[in-house]
């Protein structure tokens, strides 16, 4: 097993951390202070290519691997983590789900232009009552012969003001449990689309995460995705990649804030040496440098069995919960190094830190991936995986 780059990943690394340190690092406190959308940003990140990186490039994105994609996610989330939700989400569970299962006349209408960044997308699953809960939607979708009449309301949706299509995850036949829920795509601009307002978040402040609700809008028959009833499974198969995206920002925001933690650490003396020469700091750093390479290996991993056309549900699972809880424990870690500088904006690891929490929650909360891992395990499909390849 080896983890060597092409000089095609080295490249796209590179860029991305340069595009993070050159585009986004510039005025990303102001942003998150003021909950202000990254509008021109976004606009450079379709530019550069980040926001339909693994659609093949006939539908207009780049047709790199999720190792590639990965990489980016890594470094655009050391600086700025609301760029790069929105990154994750258009990439993973909305170009993505519609490369893989939409059919091609929707690929055509709807891929080529979230891909291209001409429209972003949004992932319409979480309701006021059905968060973890997935299969208990509320949202319904009544078949009316030539359309379907969807209704229902969605909340802490990524991307909620600014996209222009959703996917949306509806039940049209409650008899029939999950088996009866079914993926629609919907254009923002429909009658009966109501965005609500935006939500003043603890992190990831200047992303639009919003409500949405959907009043009598009818959808056409031919936006929905795949056979009748296969939205469930269209929702659980996308996030399982979106979930190797999470896991990529989990570990860009802990590498992040280890890298700020070293640099201050080696320039801040305290007691007649740098502080990183005394032992409760340089213990600290030693732990953060070990958790967060364990991490980093288990996200390129999930992407290799991705890339290599392997099971990964469970291994981005665990990808997710080791690298969401290792951001949130060593950014805390992060801003005691800093002291009392860690405590204010100006030293970006507060914003970090406030961000790590996030990713104990969206694309299913650390306890959720618990459970697709315990599931995984016991169906024999995770441990023996990973040992043999
Ligand atoms: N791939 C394919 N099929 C899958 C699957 C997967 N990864 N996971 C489950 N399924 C299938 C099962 O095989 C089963 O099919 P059969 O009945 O045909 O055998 C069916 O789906 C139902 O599965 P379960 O019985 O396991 O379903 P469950 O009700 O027990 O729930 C769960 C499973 C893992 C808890 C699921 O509900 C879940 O993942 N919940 C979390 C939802 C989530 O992540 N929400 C985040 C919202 S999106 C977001 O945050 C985006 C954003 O804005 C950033």
């Amino acid at each position: 097993m080896t983890f060597d780059l092409t000089e095609e990943q080295i490249a796209v690394q590179e860029a991305a951390r340069e595009f993070a340190q050159q585009e986004l690092l510039p005025g990303v406190i102001d942003r998150d202070r003021d909950m202000i959308y990254p509008t021109s940003q976004v606009k450079k990140m379709a530019e550069m290519g980040f926001l339909g990186m693994m659609t093949s490039s006939q539908y207009g994105g780049g047709g790199m691997d999720t190792m590639s994609y990965v990489l980016a996610m890594e470094e655009l989330s050391k600086v700025d983590n609301s760029c790069s939700v929105i990154m994750s989400v258009n990439n993973s569970l909305v170009c993505w789900g519609l490369e893989q299962y939409g059919n091609e006349a929707q690929k055509q209408k709807y891929l080529t232009k979230i891909t291209t960044g001409e429209w972003i997308g949004a992932f319409c699953l979480s309701e006021p009552e059905a968060g973890s809960d997935a299969t208990s939607q509320r949202t319904t979708a009544i078949d009316m012969g030539d359309h379907y009449l969807l209704n229902g309301t969605k909340n802490w949706i990524t991307n909620g003001g600014s996209s222009r299509i959703h996917l949306v995850i509806a039940q049209t036949d409650a008899d029939k449990g999950h088996r009866g829920i079914n993926a629609f795509i919907v254009d923002a601009t429909w009658d009966g689309v109501e965005i609500g307002a935006k939500e003043d978040k603890l992190g990831i402040r200047s992303s639009d995460t919003h409500t949405i609700l959907y009043n009598d809008v009818k959808v056409p028959k031919e936006n929905r995705i795949g056979e009748d009833g296969f939205g469930f499974k269209f929702a659980m198969k996308t996030l399982s990649g979106g979930r190797i995206g999470i896991a990529a920002q989990a570990l860009g925001i802990a590498a992040g804030a280890y890298e700020l933690a070293l640099k201050y650490s080696k320039e801040r003396e305290a007691f007649g040496k740098a502080i990183s020469k005394h032992q409760a700091i340089a213990f600290k750093l030693a732990d953060m440098a070990t958790e967060i390479e364990a991490a980093r290996l288990l996200v390129y991993r999930a992407a290799w069995l991705k890339d290599q056309g392997e099971d990964y549900a469970g291994a981005s699972s665990m990808a997710k919960l080791y690298a969401a809880e290792t951001a949130m424990k060593h950014t805390v870690e992060a801003v005691q190094i800093h002291g009392g500088y860690g405590f204010v904006k100006e030293y970006h690891v507060e914003r970090l830190m406030r961000d790590a929490k996030i990713t104990q929650i969206y694309e299913g909360t650390s306890e959720i991936q618990k459970v697709v891992i315990s599931r995984n395990i016991l169906k024999g499909k995770l441990y023996e995986t990973i040992l043999s390849k």
